[in-house]
């Protein structure tokens, strides 16, 4: 990424209306920093309390003791600060509204109406035998009985698993599997695109993958399409929901009671069942909803997230509702039925403040300004983006195109593990330089260090670690509390390691650079390459495979596969095709890798240690830089790769 940026002055009509002024972010900031037990006592207050906490941070990062507390003798249902108080001052307000994947097809609810389809769906949840601390997976498509499903679960104390539509039946069905979840909630099929997808049928093929783990699957009604019902397992949300009462009591849970399990990917092995708790996140995620997007009462807030992933959860179900805020959920994808669908929605629902991923950003300026310019957009007031660098290039289009250089571009880095925005253009609080993440939020310490965890200071580069617990950060790995040990705080022991490396520059803002883990990230979603190696070589043709990411001008990163074939098979176009496949069904779509290269073998050290490093130059076209290649057992694998790579077509 470029290091020459023109630097933006926050556009003074913004600045003048901004909650937040260079100096309150100061002193907010430093205030977080130098008592975070005050600050905190104080901002915990922002949700409602069944019975107020007295202990504000409770943690250690000490490997042999490693424990994560926030408010931990408060107790309290998330629901209530989502729903219930705002039944006295915000009943009317729309609390969702609905844009289907037809531009023709949208609906609202209010507070009220919210607030009585949670109870119901509560009541249906106890009626199919959930109980308090029982896990329930979620794979639904994005309707609002997705968002209904999860407050449902919080509501009765039961933990949610969102699973991502996208995902196979046997990605599904490891993630059943892994939190021996005995309920599944989904619908018939989904829409996305003009598409048809077919949950309930992959739903049954991972409950038969889960091997009579799944007890009861209710399914929501969607397209109305017939779909095969399990006598004695499978129950329609509409007929046992006909009769359940619209009121139900909010289980009172500890504030450190768990709230979610969301899986996502890591640089080994299957994915983490990343563990939120109920107190510290809904915290994050409606302080941080409030600050980063300049919230007010009017506005109307859209994150164009999917609920199966993190930036879902926070900001478009707990954030906003924690906030009483309107929250827009979006059913399609940014190009159906035409490129200008994200702004004629905009323009349609009055969106005042919209959210989405560089790599929307870049599918849609390849399609030109006219599908942009042809609509209004002038309730839009602020714009952000999450989920990968944005190049300098989307950044400005984004800016001057689609915000007409009035609104500001909040580019926030987090992860599914740290709950809500960490490093983030606070808006109104300082200039806007594109592609800088920029400052960290309140609470948070960002660090620098080099391989041997030694501090780099100054304009620097190096890797990324915080070094102090933030009420938002995930409590544990769902079920192997060691794997959270030795994944985040056994490389810079007593620090978070986040995976990323980070660049600050002179001015002290900090720019992303991207993982400098084998996890990559492409149309920012995140995989492991691990596990689309798995995927590879389980297919019988495939002797080894090697997964790594390369420069993709639409998604960011590319899948790039290097795969050598088992003596007996030759490598072909039909092959490829077939592992395409293959990987697909292994995973879902978003794992299907770009490009394969079959290769007679990988470059490997004597004691048979792939050298990724080296594939990944390959990958990127960078021959000329292969970084020291003496301890190859095999040297001239590298040069059939190269040769490989530059006939490939
Ligand atoms: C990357 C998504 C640069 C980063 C919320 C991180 C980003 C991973 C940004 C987490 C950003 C996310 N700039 N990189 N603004 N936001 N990332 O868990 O590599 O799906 O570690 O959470 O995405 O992805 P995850």
């Amino acid at each position: 990424m470029s290091h020459e940026v023109t630097t933006h002055p926050v556009p003074e009509a913004f600045a003048s209306q901004a909650n937040l002024t260079p100096e309150k972010y100061r002193e907010m900031y430093s205030a977080s920093i130098d008592d975070p037990e005050a600050f905190w006592g104080e901002h915990g207050k922002r949700i409602k309390w069944m019975t107020p906490y007295t202990k504000v941070k409770d943690v250690s990062w000490n490997r042999d003791d490693l424990h994560v507390r926030w408010f931990s003798d408060g107790t309290l249902n998330v629901t209530e600060s989502c729903l219930d108080r705002h039944l006295e001052t915000r009943a009317d307000k729309p609390a969702i509204i609905w844009e289907g994947d037809d531009p023709e097809d949208s609906h609202t609810l209010t507070y009220r109406q919210m607030y009585h389809a949670v109870c119901r769906f509560s009541n249906v949840l106890k009626e199919m035998g959930v109980k308090k601390g029982d896990r329930v997976t979620i794979y639904m498509p994005m309707i609002v009985e997705a968002a209904m499903a999860m407050l449902a679960c919080a509501r009765i104390g039961a933990v949610h698993s969102v699973v991502f539509g996208g995902f196979s039946p046997e990605a599904l069905a490891g993630r059943i599997t892994d939190c021996e979840s005995k309920f599944v909630i989904t619908a018939d099929e989904g829409v996305r695109g003009g598409r048809i997808v077919p949950l309930k049928v992959n739903c049954d093929k991972a409950c038969d993958l889960a091997n009579g783990m799944v007890e009861k699957v209710l399914v929501v009604r969607r397209t109305g399409n017939d779909v095969d019902m399990k006598a004695g397992r499978d129950l329609w949300l509409h007929e046992i929901g006909a009769d359940v009462a619209d009121t139900c009591p909010p289980e009172p849970m500890n504030a450190e009671d768990p709230l979610f399990i969301l899986y996502t990917s890591g640089s080994t092995g299957k994915p983490k069942g990343v563990l939120h708790t109920c107190g510290g996140y809904l915290v994050w995620a409606s302080m941080t909803h409030e600050y980063v997007f300049d919230l007010k009462e009017d506005d109307v807030f859209w994150c164009s997230a999917d609920v199966g992933w993190v930036t879902g959860h926070t900001y478009i179900v707990y954030g906003p509702l924690a906030n009483g805020a309107t929250s827009v959920m979006f059913e399609g994808v940014p190009t159906y039925p035409s490129a200008s669908r994200f702004w004629e929605a905009c323009d349609k629902h009055g969106v005042t403040i919209f959210y989405t991923a560089p790599t929307a950003i870049r599918a849609l300026m390849r399609e030109g300004d006219e599908p942009v310019k042809s609509t209004d957009r002038s309730s839009l007031r602020l714009l952000g983006t999450v989920g990968e660098p944005i190049n300098p290039e989307a950044w400005e289009w984004y800016f001057k195109v689609v915000g007409e250089e009035r609104c500001p571009i909040v580019d926030t880095w987090w992860q599914t593990e740290t709950g809500g925005t960490m490093i983030v253009p606070l808006p109104g609080t300082s200039e806007m330089k594109p592609g800088a993440g920029s400052h960290p939020f309140f609470g948070v310490q960002p660090k620098l260090v080099d391989a041997e965890g030694h501090e780099l200071r100054g304009a620097t580069e190096g890797n990324l670690i915080i070094t102090d617990s933030w009420p938002g950060q995930m409590r544990t790995v769902y079920g192997d509390h060691q794997r959270f040990i030795e994944t985040y705080f056994s490389a810079y022991p007593g620090n978070y390691f986040t995976g990323d490396g980070c660049r600050r520059d002179e001015d002290g803002f900090y720019w992303i650079t991207g993982r400098v883990d084998d996890v990559i990230n492409v149309s920012g979603h995140r995989m492991g390459t691990a596990e689309v190696e798995s995927a590879l070589v389980s297919h019988d043709a495939v002797a080894e495979a090697a997964v790594v990411g390369y420069p993709h001008d639409i998604k960011g990163q590319g899948i790039y596969a290097y795969v050598t074939t088992v003596a007996e098979v030759e490598p072909s176009d039909e092959l490829k095709s077939e592992l395409v496949r293959h990987v697909r069904s292994e995973i879902g779509p978003i794992a299907s890798p770009d490009l394969i290269q079959f290769s007679s073998g990988l470059p490997k050290t004597r004691s048979g240690k792939i050298m990724r490093r080296i594939l990944r130059k390959i990958a990127e076209d960078s021959f000329d830089n292969l970084g020291d290649t003496s301890t190859l057992a095999e040297p001239e694998v590298v040069e059939q790769l190269i040769e490989g790579r530059q006939n490939r077509k």
